[in-house]
């Protein structure tokens, strides 16, 4: 058996540098992980009156979050916070009150901006909600990565320059899933 990562993308856009990225990740997890990402593309907007009948798109979120072992969040900065539909899935997840799937998760935050600031004010909001969720969330090492010519290859994968810090981050952060699980 394997230990099933949900991967969370905070942007929509097809060649989202962030998509990419966990991409390259699923390609690099240890052999008893597998990452799969989890659509948030097609949610509707939040609104407290659905909670009594949650579209099926809410429901199957919340079903793929549930049976996860860990919530690896990959996402880029939006003004120097997290992106709307980030939030917005993550709001869909914690209720009804009390229903929360979110809890007790081990998480992993990272992403990937065009700019110097490389995702970290984003992932400092971010941080803030998990913890409010209850959401074990690896403290370090941070990853904050910034584009650049050759971050990625040709064929997707992280380019030399950085492809040891994120192999050494993702090895760091499913040792963080394994004392929270066991297979
Ligand atoms: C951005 N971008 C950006 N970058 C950053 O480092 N800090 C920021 O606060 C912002 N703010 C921001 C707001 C909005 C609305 C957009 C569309 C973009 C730039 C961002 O890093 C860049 O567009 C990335 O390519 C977005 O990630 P994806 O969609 O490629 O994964």
């Amino acid at each position: 058996d394997k230990y099933r990562i949900a991967v969370i993308v905070g942007s929509l856009r097809k060649d989202s540098i962030n998509r990419q990225l966990a991409r390259a990740l699923e390609g690099m997890a240890p052999q008893d992980f597998l990452l799969t990402q989890v659509r948030i593309d097609d949610l509707p907007l939040y609104n407290q009156d659905d909670e009594a009948e949650p579209a099926d798109a809410v429901r199957r979120l919340k079903t793929e979050v549930a049976r996860a072992q860990g919530v690896l969040f990959i996402t880029p900065e939006y003004n120097r916070s997290v992106p709307g539909v980030l939030k917005n899935a993550i709001d869909h997840a914690s209720r009804p009150y009390g229903q929360s799937v979110w809890a007790g998760k081990p998480a992993g935050v990272i992403g990937v901006s065009t700019g110097a600031p490389g995702t970290c004010m984003a992932q400092q909001h971010l941080r803030n909600v998990l913890a409010y969720l209850d959401m074990p969330t690896l403290g370090q090492p941070e990853a904050f990565i910034q584009a650049r010519e050759g971050t990625f290859t040709e064929d997707g994968q992280i380019g030399e320059a950085s492809r040891q810090f994120v192999q050494g981050w993702l090895d760091k952060y499913a040792a963080w899933v394994r004392r929270f699980a066991q297979l």
